[in-house]
């Protein structure tokens, strides 16, 4: 399975912060907004990555994480000229994927919890067809909407209802076999214009080959497309960080982790962050594995 980060759109939400940066590289509290997808990505267990952006802002992302080397991952890059819908992320990700299943994330999505890597990767194991995760919201006219029977399967999908059929909510986060980019390529415009990745998931369920994955209580899905959002999702890694001691989607972290990296390329990627207490952790993770290191031996 591989990777898709859309890191795409305008941004108009967050004028005039994003007139001349991309909302995907906003800060979120101490680190770039992508690097909470692309860590959720690698919790999956997906190291195989395609970062699609709009040509104004390509650039940025390629110096931020190049090819993805450093963390033992592979990062390739894909210009979306115009911002033409999140499903037109599989019809440009079709040679990246050449025939293989995806999990796509939107590159402003944030997800948090314990259990995470387990969710990711048993809904990855298990997947049939497509699988999408569903979450209760309290204003089901900004999401896309899933809708359930009486013995909860789903039954209809909405992109932004005006009469919201349920208050589940699908994430950016999809994982599709390896025929999202043909069915992407069929889909029809929606009345704003837009190839929405709602119609993709539709023609799934209306193969019945749809699976729906509830995230449960523990776990926190943030959006962050308005100034007050995006505060709180600061505010939320924040809190989360200084109480657990850990931090929240260390790209950095995770890839050594998975042993994608060993102790020595982390503390290479901690140097030149050192005045700061992001490049101060993971110089205390080196540490901590030195220290075990010696004590068995
Ligand atoms: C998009 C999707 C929507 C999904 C949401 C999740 O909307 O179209 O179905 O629920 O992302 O963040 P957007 O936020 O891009 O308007």
């Amino acid at each position: 399975m591989k990777g898709i980060i859309l890191a795409g759109g305008s941004g108009t939400r967050l004028y005039p912060l994003t007139l001349s940066v991309s909302k995907q590289m906003l800060p979120v509290y101490d680190k770039p907004m992508i690097y909470y997808p692309l860590s959720t990505l690698l919790l999956a267990g997906i190291k195989d990555i395609l970062i699609i952006a709009t040509p104004q802002h390509m650039a940025g992302f390629e110096q931020l994480l190049g090819d993805g080397n450093q963390l033992g991952i592979s990062l390739s890059y894909k210009v979306q000229e115009e911002p033409r819908g999140l499903a037109e992320a599989y019809i440009l990700a079709e040679d990246f994927l050449s025939g293989d299943s995806s999990m796509l994330i939107l590159g402003d999505n944030i997800f948090h919890a314990a259990n995470l890597q387990g969710v990711l990767r048993k809904a990855v194991a298990e997947n049939v067809g497509a699988t999408v995760f569903a979450y209760p919201v309290d204003d089901p006219g900004s999401f896309g909407i899933i809708e359930f029977d009486a013995l909860g399967r789903a039954v209809s999908i909405e992109e932004k209802p005006a009469e919201p059929k349920s208050r589940y909510a699908i994430p950016g986060l999809y994982i599709c076999d390896a025929h999202a980019p043909e069915i992407a390529a069929q889909v029809k415009p929606s009345a704003r214009g837009e190839l929405e990745i709602t119609s993709v998931l539709q023609a799934y369920l209306d193969q019945d080959r749809l699976s729906v994955v509830p995230f449960g209580r523990g776990t926190i899905w943030l959006d962050t497309g308005s100034y007050a959002n995006l505060l709180d999702a600061a505010n939320f890694v924040q809190l989360i960080q200084k109480r657990s001691g850990s931090m929240v989607s260390a790209i950095e972290e995770v890839a050594y982790n998975e042993s994608y990296i060993n102790a020595e390329q982390l503390r290479r990627l901690a140097e030149p962050l050192i005045k700061t207490s992001y490049g101060d952790y993971l110089l205390k993770l080196v540490a901590a594995d030195r220290q075990e290191a010696n004590m068995g031996a």
